[in-house]
């Protein structure tokens, strides 16, 4: 006997159908018009790199580059990952295909799936899909604060006002993180024995991450260590207050956390979430960004190109649908509306019907039929399934004469009408 497949997803995926896959369609078309209102140009790049592009970005000391990777040889024995972001992407292909040759700011979005070999739980998953923003040609705290503002949009436009919290802060230019990183070698180098493994490695290799550590998050330790913002230089205090000056003017609702330094290694005085808050909902979500980004003025150099700075962010599309479904924010916008089921009684009309159905579908109506029956009651309960709004019946008496009988199945009333007629008064 012939062994039977495992037909089980793997862990952290999600298989969308049904009205789950018009619910991320329709968040990600949403953020896609709102992008192009900026004058945004998308951009497609491979789900798989070469390796170092997220190691050299990501920065080896980050739980995505050292836990999370997909990484494998190909057959040629490259070292391939399967991207755990969208940033590094990005800036590979601006680089590779010399986008900033022309002046002038550079504004992309894109959308795709994203993988990280994390602990599956609410709200995170192993396959995901990420939309993002990346703008390149800029440092100014103006823009910082015009795509702060852009996250802020697109996530209002979900109906989600007062269901997350922006949550922003500096984490000061090259120099003030130098001074700071050794102040925090210094501080926790007297709590060695106390963090978590991964601290202890983090000490040596980049000591601003264990600030991002999940294990030692709630710790004293961490609550009491030196803070960023008494390490920065004054042109990125500065930097920080115009900042704040200017997203109070754009009418953002942020506060500012001096913990907040995220988990990416190319981020460079601005950085930002949004985290979200109110839902006391089983599985609730709270407390976990929905979307998350921060300048990175040196990345474009670090790749060995041009000295241009880039700013950007991106949602979980999964994240956001769920917010949205917990709060009952989708309505029927996500229903496929069946205009018109075409019913045919004999083999004759049931023919006509598909020819016909295909005309209709071109004037732009959405159009089911059953291409199995031909007695009225079981073609009927196609028109109950779908919940159609009219039925169009065709039997001997309709195809004859060239009339259709129109049932409005919303209000009952039905009607014999020339065809032609009623083809001409639906194309108006
Ligand atoms: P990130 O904070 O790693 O930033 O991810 C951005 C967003 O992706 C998160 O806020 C969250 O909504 C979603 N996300 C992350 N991991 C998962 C997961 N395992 N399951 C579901 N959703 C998840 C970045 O990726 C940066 N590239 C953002 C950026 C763009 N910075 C500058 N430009």
């Amino acid at each position: 006997m012939a062994q039977s497949i495992n037909c089980q997803k793997v862990k952290g995926t999600i298989d969308f159908y049904g009205e789950l896959s018009s619910k991320k369609r329709y968040v990600e078309n949403k953020a896609r018009e709102i992008c192009k209102k900026y004058n945004m140009e998308e951009i497609i790049t491979p789900t798989f790199e070469n390796t170092e592009v997220f190691s050299r970005s990501s920065g080896d000391g980050s739980d995505i580059v050292n836990k999370e990777m997909y990484t494998f040889l190909d057959k040629s024995e490259r070292s391939i990952t399967l991207r755990p972001e969208g940033t590094a992407g990005v800036v590979r292909s601006f680089l590779e295909n010399k986008l900033y040759v022309n002046p002038g700011l550079k504004k992309y979005y894109y959308c795709g799936p994203m993988f990280r070999f994390e602990r599956p739980q609410a709200g995170r998953f192993r396959e995901f899909s990420q939309f993002g923003v990346e703008f390149f040609g800029e440092d100014n705290y103006l823009l910082d604060a015009s795509v702060i503002a852009l996250g802020d949009k697109i996530l209002k436009s979900y109906g989600l006002s007062g269901k997350y919290r922006i949550c922003v802060n500096t984490i000061g230019d090259f120099k003030s993180r130098q001074v700071f990183q050794v102040a925090l070698k210094e501080y926790f180098s007297k709590y060695i024995d106390s963090l978590c493994d991964d601290c202890k490695r983090r000490l040596e290799k980049n000591p601003m991450r264990i600030l991002d550590c999940k294990v030692d998050k709630e710790s004293e330790i961490l609550k009491n260590a030196p803070k960023i913002k008494d390490y920065l230089t004054d042109e990125s205090k500065e930097y920080f207050k115009n900042l704040q000056e200017a997203l109070a003017y754009l009418g953002c609702d942020y506060y500012v956390d001096d913990n907040l330094v995220r988990g990416l290694d190319y981020y460079t005085d601005t950085v930002f979430e949004y985290i979200a808050c109110n839902d006391d909902s089983e599985n609730s979500i709270n407390g976990m960004a929905i979307c998350a980004g921060g300048k990175y003025a040196e990345l474009v150099s670090k790749f060995g190109g041009p000295d241009i700075s880039g700013i950007g962010f991106a949602f979980g599309v999964e994240r956001v649908t769920n917010l949205m479904d917990k709060f009952g924010l989708f309505d029927d916008n996500v229903k496929t509306k069946v205009d018109f089921v075409l019913i045919g009684l004999d083999k004759v009309a049931k023919l006509f019907t598909i020819k016909l159905a295909n005309e209709i579908r071109d004037l732009g109506y959405v159009c089911e039929l059953d291409y199995k029956n031909t007695s009225f009651k079981s073609q009927f309960k196609l028109v109950d399934r779908v919940n159609a709004k009219n039925i169009l019946i065709f039997g001997e008496e309709e195809i004859k004469n060239n009339l259709v009988t129109v049932k409005n199945n919303e209000n009952g009333e039905q009607k014999s009408v020339k065809l032609d007629d009623f083809l001409e008064s639906i194309k108006k």
